[in-house]
């Protein structure tokens, strides 16, 4: 069965636009465990703009599955995770100009930086993940770093369509197959969503896959009439 880790930034993100407390990342990832999440996803960017360090200490008491901090490799963010120790730290590469996460980490070239990253993660007992392209090169550099897993970058697959589509898959499917016969643990995710998921999770040895935007999106749709007819019954017990 293919586990489920769920990104719950943008709850943050919601929060954060009105710098108060609610909606709470901490109450949604309990509910999302309580929707069948295998682990929780979040991601302390450098400039901070929907998960706070709070956040992150609180989630690591709360979250009774697995879970996942997303970090760039910097020494900042490397030694909260080394302080907090998450099941898993997921190393992506991170600018503040970008909406969200734009490629995979260039472990081809940038392996020192991202090899002091893992050692201390390592050293404290936590797993580590890359966040790449679907490319063999990144595959076999990720190996040859000895870490646990790396996160297939579906963002160009679930932008393509028609033939386009095909081809990206297939480029998943191949780095699938050279990452697990290399030892690593098969994950994937960015822009996956209720009709595009289905491919990705059919490839043979998938284990894991991260999904955020579409899920955060569904549940404000699915929970909206609730939450309207909610005021509307206050609002009908005045006057
Ligand atoms: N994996 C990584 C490395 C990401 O940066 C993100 C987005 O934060 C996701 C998965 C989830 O992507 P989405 O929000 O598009 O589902």
């Amino acid at each position: 069965m293919i586990e489920l880790g769920v990104n719950i930034d943008h709850v943050a993100t919601v929060r954060q636009a009105r710098r108060t407390y609610e909606p709470d990342p901490v109450i949604a990832a309990a509910l999302a465990e309580q929707g069948g999440a295998d682990g929780i996803t979040f991601h302390l960017r450098e400039d901070r703009r929907h998960i706070q360090e709070r956040d992150v200490e609180v989630l690591m008491q709360t979250v009774t599955v697995k879970t996942n901090l997303e970090i760039a490799c910097t020494d900042e963010v490397v030694a909260i995770a080394c302080r907090v120790k998450p099941t898993w730290a997921l190393l992506v590469p991170e600018s503040r100009e970008e909406v969200t996460t734009e490629g995979g980490l260039n472990v081809v070239g940038d392996k020192g930086r991202i090899r002091d990253a893992i050692e201390k993660l390592k050293g404290e007992g936590i797993l580590t993940s890359l966040f790449i392209d679907p490319d063999l090169e990144q595959v076999q550099a990720s190996a040859d770093l000895g870490v646990d897993a790396v996160e297939l970058h579906t963002g160009p697959y679930a932008l393509a369509r028609g033939a386009a589509q095909t081809q990206e898959l297939r480029r998943l499917i191949a780095s699938g197959e050279r990452t697990s016969e290399l030892g690593m643990r098969l994950h994937a995710g960015h822009g996956l969503n209720y009709a595009n998921v289905r491919p990705v999770a059919a490839i043979p040895n998938m284990i894991e896959l991260n999904i955020g935007h579409s899920i955060i999106s569904r549940a404000v749709m699915v929970g909206m009439r609730d939450a309207v007819a909610e005021m509307r019954r206050i609002l009908d017990l005045v006057a």
